[in-house]
């Protein structure tokens, strides 16, 4: 049967790295009906709104939705319901891809790349499971108010909610447990439980859906001292467990022990598996246009696509052995660049991601 992908190229070097996937889609001759429609400030552009409703209807139809980048700094004096990271938080929210997994996987080819030292890195394969569509990302109220009392009173004071149902932390919590069951049986929870509210009743909630996981074992960290330990120890980690503020912050860490956010897919999905599947990094608008930008976090995120939405995981280990081939022949993009290795535009990395699949 043929399944419908949504192509969100977005914004900055969104078109050129969605591109370079697109292409090698159709090199795997799978039954799949591409449909392409703009999103974030392309999409402001053309329509006026950065979650236009052809792209929304697109994208609620589709099996899977791979999804570039959004953003521009000649968005930033927007409203922000007007701004491109709307689009993706719209989307987030209207399709309930409330589970993030990003993992962070250094290729051995890729160790010199690191700002940390090879030994501490070397080998490094962790998945943060970040929850997406709850936490102060989405909570209410959240505003501009003129204080009534205290000592700022008559001040204007910007505010936001910080809050998680149960419902939402035990269903992160399935996710992140049935992943850590599959690879090294560690989770670890982070939170700010000396401190929040919000963080113990999510301690609280983990450890309760611990009892249906006994093979895994089950830790908790503060935020601080994760951000430390990730830097410190990486390769403690296994699967990582977080809210959505927090796993914002630690994913981008953690992408960049891998010495570039350049390689780095995720996927975020809801309760049917349906999924929305884009790079780790952003738009980067100072490299845009310029056919450099590194399309391997994009190419990569396709082959999670097919496993995980798609049911074709044949396929997206083949990606996968071909991006893994690419490195070792010394290619490599501008970001991951060093001596001794061959620079290569990012549409002569998409060539050379065809000609290894072949
Ligand atoms: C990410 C991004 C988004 C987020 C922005 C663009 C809204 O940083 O996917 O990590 O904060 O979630
Ligand atoms: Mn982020």
């Amino acid at each position: 049967m043929t399944k419908k992908i949504a192509v969100l190229p977005g914004d900055g070097i969104g078109t050129e790295i969605i591109e370079q996937a697109v292409r090698v889609l159709g090199a795997l001759k799978l039954d799949l009906d591409l449909e392409t429609q703009p999103v974030g400030g392309a999409a402001y552009d053309q329509h006026g709104h950065p979650l236009p409703p052809v792209t929304l209807e697109l994208a609620k139809k589709a099996d899977a939705i791979l999804f570039g980048a959004v953003g521009d700094w000649k968005y930033d004096n927007l409203p922000r319901e007007h701004r491109p990271e709307q689009a993706i938080l719209g989307l987030r929210r209207a399709l309930g891809l409330f589970a993030n997994l990003r993992p962070a996987i250094l290729y051995p080819e890729l160790a010199n790349a690191s700002s940390l030292k090879p030994e501490v890195v070397a080998g490094l394969d962790i998945l943060i499971v970040r929850e997406l569509t709850g936490d102060i990302y989405f909570g209410q109220p959240r505003g501009v108010r003129e204080l009534s009392d205290g000592p700022f009173k008559g001040d204007r004071q910007g505010f936001d909610t910080m809050h998680y149902a149960e419902t939402e932390v035990r269903r992160i919590g399935h996710v992140a447990f049935q992943a850590a069951r599959k690879r090294g049986k560690k989770l670890c929870s982070v939170d700010k439980a000396n401190v929040l509210e919000t963080s113990q009743f999510w301690r609280d909630i983990m450890i309760d859906v611990a009892k249906e996981y006994p093979d895994v074992e089950l830790t908790h960290m503060y935020v601080d001292n994760a951000a430390m330990q990730l830097v410190r120890a990486p390769k403690a980690f296994d699967v990582i467990v977080t809210g959505n503020l927090f796993g914002d912050i630690l994913s981008d860490e953690a992408a960049m022990l891998t010495g570039s956010i350049g390689m780095l897919p995720s996927a975020s999905l809801n309760a049917s598996n349906q999924g929305l599947y884009e790079p780790s990094h952003g738009s980067a608008p100072d490299i845009a246009g310029k056919n450099i930008a590194n399309p391997l976090a994009t190419i990569l995120s396709a082959a999670m696509m097919l496993r995980y939405s798609l049911d074709a995981a044949p396929q997206a280990d083949r990606i996968e052995a071909a991006v893994q081939k690419v490195l070792q022949q010394g290619l490599r993009t501008a970001d991951i660049y060093e001596a001794g290795t061959t620079r290569v535009s990012t549409s002569e990395m998409g060539d050379a991601v065809l000609k290894a699949l072949e």
